[in-house]
């Protein structure tokens, strides 16, 4: 009998090898006089605990409290496999209290990277290192998804990690030398993002949109298999799903171009695929760019909110739990009037028609962009008291890379006393000095 098995103080269930249970999951509200987060002294400093810190329940998904990481590239797989450092990467924010972490965009063709150091889940030998990541949130008591992509026109690139490069305001098209396949990269049509460091893509076949379809099918099993909570399609950011959404990267004629039904054909294949071989249980995410930021341009105004609300209300009726509401990243010449709530708010509207059309029951929102500081998130989903959420699940991306205890600095700053990881509970933040 492995030492784990028989160990008498409480080791994680499912786990191949000796660790703590965390039970409650750190992250998860207590009442103010329970004291296993290692602070007798603190006492709550108030009683009703923000919806930030209530628990969901997403078909049978149960989150502790509504952070979720949203996820990352971090273009640091090899041949789509990822390595430890993804898992101390993503273990350290599911250890410290986010009840869902995502894992970044991930590949479900291998010419659907960003660069060839993405992510991806298109081949067997993907599968093992993905699950002893998620084996580990398990551990933690923690949920885990993880988002299914396909680059589309903006795969092929040079991630610039390395390079003394700031990757996000530069791209270089990756030759085949350097692992890329710049004759392979596809999209709805042969117009690239971008003159400059982006190769013009072939215009996809049908049988290529059936191919990328069963792609995605397969991965999805694959993370089902593995043992993943949920699964996030990526229709966002100008990769493949978003470029066939919108009518100025899709310029298309046949079935899967020009009307709002034709453009949205793919992610409505995608989706039906996806939900055919996951659980019933088992919740589906979708990201879209609600907007590309086009309006500008009067004559081609793009993709825009009304057509990501009508989406949102078909995406609703076919099994989507939880639509998550980004932004922009199909156009390069997108005009964005960037400020706290500039996605926020988007995503409040999409809510508000969700529920007047009495859809909220069925789908639910993600807030994400900007999220920095706990009253922030706080207010983003808070219910009651006349409120009106923008959304019901905060994802949160950069704030989590530069403080990986957001949830637990959150909740102390809200005075809410939650559960620590228990290894952890000796070292509770400083009580801040009191103002009189
Ligand atoms: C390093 C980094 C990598 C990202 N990779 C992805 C990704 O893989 N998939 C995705 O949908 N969004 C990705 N994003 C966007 C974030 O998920 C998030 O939507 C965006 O950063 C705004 O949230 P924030 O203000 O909390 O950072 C990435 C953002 C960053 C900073």
């Amino acid at each position: 009998m492995p030492f784990h098995a028989k160990n008498p103080t409480n080791p994680a269930a499912n786990t191949p090898y000796y660790t703590p249970a965390q039970n409650p999951p750190a992250g998860t509200a207590l009442p103010p006089s329970n004291t296993a987060n290692g602070d007798s002294s603190s006492s709550a400093s108030s009683e009703v605990i923000p919806t930030l810190f209530t628990p969901l329940k997403i078909r049978s998904l149960e989150l502790q409290n509504r952070f979720v990481v949203s996820p990352m590239c971090t273009y640091s797989a090899d041949e789509g496999h990822l390595t430890d450092w993804h898992l101390v990467h993503l273990g350290s924010f599911a250890q410290r209290g986010a009840a869902l972490t995502i894992v970044e965009a991930t590949a479900v063709l291998a010419n659907g990277r960003i660069s060839p150091e993405d992510s991806g889940l298109w081949q067997d030998s993907q599968i093992a290192p993905l699950k002893r990541i998620v084996q580990y949130i398990h551990s933690q008591n923690q949920k885990v998804g993880i988002q299914l992509a396909h680059a589309g026109r903006k795969a092929s690139v040079l991630s610039g990690l390395g390079m003394g490069i700031k990757s996000w305001t530069w791209s270089k098209v990756a030759t085949p030398e350097q692992g890329g396949w710049p004759d392979n990269v596809w999209g709805p049509s042969p117009i690239p993002y971008s003159d400059d460091g982006y190769v013009v893509p072939k215009e996809m076949t049908l049988s290529q949109i059936e191919q990328l379809v069963q792609g995605f099918k397969d991965a999805a099993k694959r993370a089902v298999e593995i043992g993943v909570d949920t699964i996030e399609i990526h229709g966002a950011h100008g990769y493949l799903i978003s470029e066939f959404l919108s009518p100025i990267s899709n310029q298309r004629t046949d079935k899967y171009g020009g009307s709002f039904e034709n453009r949205t054909r793919l992610l409505v294949e995608t989706v039906q695929a996806v939900r055919s071989v996951i659980p019933e249980t088992m919740p589906l995410f979708v990201r879209i760019s609600a907007t590309e930021w086009m309006e500008w341009q009067e004559s081609q105004p793009g993709w825009t909110e009304e057509e990501s609300t009508k989406l949102a209300l078909v995406l609703a009726d076919l099994g989507v739990d939880v639509l998550d509401v980004s932004s922009g990243g199909n156009n390069e010449k997108q005009q964005i009037k960037i400020h706290p709530y500039y996605q926020l708010d988007i995503a409040g509207r999409i809510r508000e028609a969700l529920r007047k059309a009495g859809k909220l029951e069925k789908m639910i929102i993600g807030g994400v962009g900007m999220i920095t500081n706990a009253e922030m998130a706080r207010d983003v989903v808070q219910t009651g008291e006349g409120r009106t959420p923008k959304a019901d699940l905060v994802l949160v991306a950069r704030q989590f890379l530069r403080e990986p205890e957001f949830v637990l600095r959150a909740a102390d700053e809200l005075g809410v006393k939650v559960a620590w990881p228990s290894q952890y509970a000796r070292a509770p933040f400083p009580r801040r000095e009191k103002k009189l």
